[in-house]
C-alpha cells in the first residue's frame, strides 16, 4: 500500500440539541483535535471536518420539550456550539451542518446510488405508533425496560446503561415518549440495508483484517455484532424531521439519521473544497473516525458497509473509540444535568483552556471508562502544571533575567549530549504513542522533558554557580532554554495556547530558532493554581443539580392573603450600571433606575450575568424591602429572578416593557 499521501480525520458530529459537555471533548472532540494538530504540526496533507447532526429524533424530542420547532433547536445550537469550540481551540477546516443544501443533496445521490444498484430490500413490517399523537414511534420516540439489563428507561435503538443496541420491538413495556400511551402496531413500507448479506459478503472480512491494527475494545465489540449475526436495518423512517426520501411511494418519510449523518463528513468535505474526490475517492487517503463508544456500530459496520455497497468511496482504516468519561463518579447526564458544560466552564474559568485540555487527556477513556473530578483537576493542575511545567519555565526565564538581563547565551551542545539525548528519546517515544493514539502516553512522555528540565537544573544549581563560573551558568541557561523550546513545539497539539506562550517568553516567532544574544522577554506565570474555592464552585453547581431534581416534586408555600401580598412594593426599572463587587464572586454592585429615584441594589448574580449583560436590562425590584449592607454596600431593594431548570437565572421583567417607577400588582 505504501504510506498514505493524505489524511482525512473526521469526529462524531454532536447532535445540534444541546450544548458540549466534556464527555463530548474527551471521547472524541480532543482526541480528533490533538491527531491532527500532530500530523499537521509533522506536515502532513491533511483535512479535519466535523458539523453538528441536525436530524433524527433527538432533535424533535428536544423541541417539543421548549414548546419550539426542530429548525430553531438546530439553529440556536450550531451557534452556541461552533463558537464554543472555536473558542476552546478545537481546529477543524470545516464544521458543517447536516441541514446545509450540499449535504442533503449528497445524501439523496447516495441515496439512489444505492437504490440503482439494487442494494435495499423493500419491506412492509409492524412498526410502533402512538394513536393519540397519530405518529409512528421511531428510535428514541419509544422507550421502555431493556432486555439486556432491566434498564427501564432504554431507547428503541439504544440502552444508555449497558450500550446494547436495540429495535423498539425487543422492547419490554413500551412506552411512547410523547404520550406515556402503550403504543400499537401499524404497518408501514421502509427501505433496508441487508446488513446479513453485506456481513457475509464483506463485513466478516473487513473486520477481520482490523483485529491487528484496531484498538481491542473496538474490535471486540464489532466481532460481538458480527459474532449474533447482523440484521437488516431500516434507513428510512416515518418521520417529519429529515432529508426527504427520493423515491416515489416514499412519500412522508425520511432518511435514518444514521443513514445520512456520517455522509455529512463526505459534504463537510465538499463544502470546502472542489478537490474533495481525491479525499475521499483515492486509496492514497488515510481515514480515520473519531468518534466515542456508543458509535462504534455505525462507524464500524453500517457506514462502511454503506460505502462498500455505493462502491465510489475509500473505507476507514481506523475507528480509534474512546470509552465513556464519568463526572465524580456518576455517569454524565443532560437530563439530570449532571454535566460540565463547555460553554459554561469558558465563561466561569476563562484562560484555563489548556488546564481542561491537559486533564481531559491525562484522564482519557482511550482504553477503558474514566472519571472526571474536581478534586483531580485541581490536584493535575496544581501539581503537574503549576508545580512541574509552570515551575520550570518559570525558573529559565527569571534566572535568565536576573543574571544575563534577558539574553540567552553561547554553548556546547556537545556538552549537554545526555540530557539532549533524554529529551529526544521521550519525543520518539510520544510521536511513536500520538501516531497509535494513544494520547495519554504521549502527553505524560512530552511532560517528562519539564521534569528532566527540573532535574537539570536542581543538578547544575546555576543559582549557586553564578558567583564562581558565570560563563557556565549562561551555558546550563542556554541548554534550558533550547529544552524549553523542544518542550513547546512538541506540546502544541495538546496544549496549543501554552506552546505558544512558551514561544512568546523566548521571543520567537513560529519556526524560529534561538540564537546567542536573543533576549527573552519577562516572564509571567504559565499556570496560576487552582484555589479551593474555584473547585467549590463548581462542585456546588453539580450538588444544585441534584437539588433541583428533588424540586421536581413542587412542594409550594404555606398559603397567604391578598394583604400579605399587598404589602410587597414591586416596582419596573432598569439597570443603568453594573459592577463586580470586589472578593465576592456572586455580587454584582447595580444601579437601578426606577424611575422616580435612582438605587444601589447588590445582587447575587455575578455567576450567571457579566456585568455588560446586566447593564441595560429591565427588572422588577422589591421596593420596600429593608436595607441591607452586603460587603460594606448598602443595598436597597431586591431584584426578581426566575430560575430555570438548570440552575441558571433570568431577570424577570415586563413583556413588552414598562416606564422605570411603574408598579407591579
Ligand atoms: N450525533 C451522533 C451522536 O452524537 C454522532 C453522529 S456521527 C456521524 O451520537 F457519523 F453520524 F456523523
Ligand atoms: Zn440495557
Amino acid at each position: 500500500m505504501g504510506s498514505p499521501q493524505r489524511h482525512l480525520i473526521t469526529c462524531a458530529l454532536p447532535y445540534a440539541n444541546g450544548p458540549i459537555h466534556i464527555g463530548h471533548l474527551a471521547g472524541c472532540l480532543l482526541p480528533s483535535d490533538i491527531y491532527a494538530r500532530y500530523l499537521r504540526m509533522k506536515g502532513k496533507d491533511i483535512l479535519f471536518v466535523s458539523g453538528t447532526d441536525e436530524h433524527g429524533v433527538p432533535i424533535t424530542l428536544k423541541a417539543r420539550k421548549e414548546h419550539t420547532t426542530p429548525q430553531h433547536v438546530v439553529d440556536q445550537y450550531y451557534d452556541l456550539i461552533k463558537n464554543a469550540l472555536t473558542e476552546f481551540g478545537i481546529q477543524f477546516d470545516n464544521f458543517s451542518r447536516t441541514s446545509r443544501p450540499v449535504h442533503h443533496e449528497m445524501a439523496r445521490d447516495f441515496f439512489l446510488k444505492l437504490l440503482e444498484k439494487g442494494v435495499f430490500t423493500v419491506d412492509t413490517t409492524e412498526q410502533y405508533f402512538d394513536k393519540e399523537a397519530n405518529q409512528f414511534l421511531a428510535d428514541r420516540y419509544i422507550t421502555g425496560t431493556c432486555p439486556n439489563c432491566g434498564n427501564e428507561n432504554a431507547y428503541g435503538d439504544q440502552c444508555e446503561k449497558c450500550g446494547t443496541s436495540l429495535s423498539p420491538r425487543e422492547l419490554i413495556n413500551p412506552r411512547s415518549a410523547l404520550t406515556g400511551n402503550a403504543p400499537v402496531l401499524k404497518e408501514t413500507k421502509n427501505w433496508f440495508l441487508p446488513l446479513d448479506r453485506i456481513q457475509e459478503s464483506f463485513l466478516n472480512e473487513f473486520i477481520d483484517s482490523h483485529k491487528a491494527d484496531w484498538k481491542s475494545h473496538v474490535y471486540g465489540q464489532c466481532m460481538s455484532w458480527l459474532n449474533d449475526g447482523l440484521r437488516p436495518r431500516a434507513m428510512t423512517r416515518d418521520l417529519d424531521w429529515g432529508i426527504p426520501v427520493p423515491v416515489e411511494g416514499a412519500e412522508g418519510k425520511v432518511m435514518y439519521v444514521w443513514f445520512d449523518a456520517p455522509i455529512g463528513y463526505i459534504s463537510a468535505t465538499k463544502e470546502i473544497t472542489p478537490d474533495w474526490e481525491k479525499w475521499w475517492k483515492d486509496e492514497r487517503t488515510e481515514l480515520t473516525h473519531f468518534i466515542g463508544k456508543d458509535n462504534i456500530v455505525f462507524h464500524c459496520l453500517i457506514f462502511p458497509a454503506m460505502l462498500h455497497e455505493h462502491g465510489d468511496f475509500i473505507l476507514p482504516k481506523n475507528v480509534p473509540a474512546n470509552e465513556f468519561l464519568n463526572l465524580e463518579g456518576d455517569k454524565i447526564s443532560t437530563s439530570r444535568d449532571h454535566a460540565v458544560w463547555l460553554h459554561e466552564y469558558l465563561r466561569e474559568m476563562p484562560g484555563r483552556e489548556d488546564e481542561l485540555r491537559y486533564v481531559l487527556t491525562s484522564i482519557s477513556p482511550e482504553t477503558k471508562d474514566a472519571d472526571f473530578s474536581w478534586k483531580d483537576y485541581q490536584a493535575r493542575v496544581n501539581n503537574e502544571l503549576v508545580a512541574i511545567l509552570g515551575n520550570w519555565v518559570n525558573r529559565v526565564v527569571v534566572l535568565t533575567q536576573k543574571y544575563f538581563d534577558g539574553a540567552i547565551q553561547e554553548y556546547d551542545p556537545g556538552k549537554y549530549e545526555e540530557v539532549f539525548a533524554e529529551a529526544n528519546e521521550y519525543v520518539r517515544s510520544a510521536d511513536e504513542s500520538a501516531e497509535n493514539f494513544r494520547f495519554k502516553e504521549a502527553q505524560a512522555q512530552l511532560l517528562n522533558i519539564a521534569r528532566l528540565g527540573n532535574r537539570f537544573l536542581q543538578e547544575t544549581e546555576p543559582w549557586k554557580l553564578i558567583k564562581e563560573n558565570p560563563e557556565e551558568t549562561g551555558t546550563i541557561l542556554r541548554a534550558s532554554a533550547e529544552l524549553m523550546l523542544m518542550f513547546a513545539d512538541q506540546i502544541m497539539p495538546f496544549l496549543p495556547r501554552t506552546g505558544e506562550r512558551i514561544r512568546e517568553m523566548m521571543n520567537l516567532s513560529k519556526g524560529d530558532k534561538i540564537n546567542a544574544g536573543q533576549i527573552m522577554n519577562t516572564g509571567e506565570l504559565l499556570f496560576t493554581k487552582v484555589e479551593d474555592d474555584i473547585i467549590e464552585v463548581q462542585l456546588n453547581k453539580l450538588k444544585k443539580e441534584e437539588k433541583m431534581e428533588d424540586k421536581n416534586e413542587q412542594t409550594i408555600k404555606p398559603e397567604i392573603v391578598y394583604d400579605d401580598f399587598a404589602k410587597l412594593d414591586l416596582r419596573v426599572g432598569t439597570i443603568t450600571e453594573a459592577e463586580k463587587v470586589e472578593k465576592a464572586d456572586r455580587l454584582l454592585k447595580l444601579t437601578v433606575d426606577l424611575g422616580f429615584e435612582v438605587r444601589t441594589i447588590v445582587s447575587g448574580i455575578a455567576e450567571h450575568f457579566t456585568p455588560e449583560e446586566a447593564k441595560g436590562q429591565h427588572v422588577v425590584v422589591v421596593a420596600n424591602l429593608a436595607p441591607r449592607k452586603l460587603r460594606g454596600i448598602e443595598s436597597n431593594g431586591m431584584i426578581l429572578m426566575a430560575e430555570d431548570s438548570s440552575g441558571k437565572l433570568k431577570f424577570v421583567a415586563p413583556t413588552g416593557g414598562a416606564d422605570n417607577g411603574s408598579p407591579v400588582t
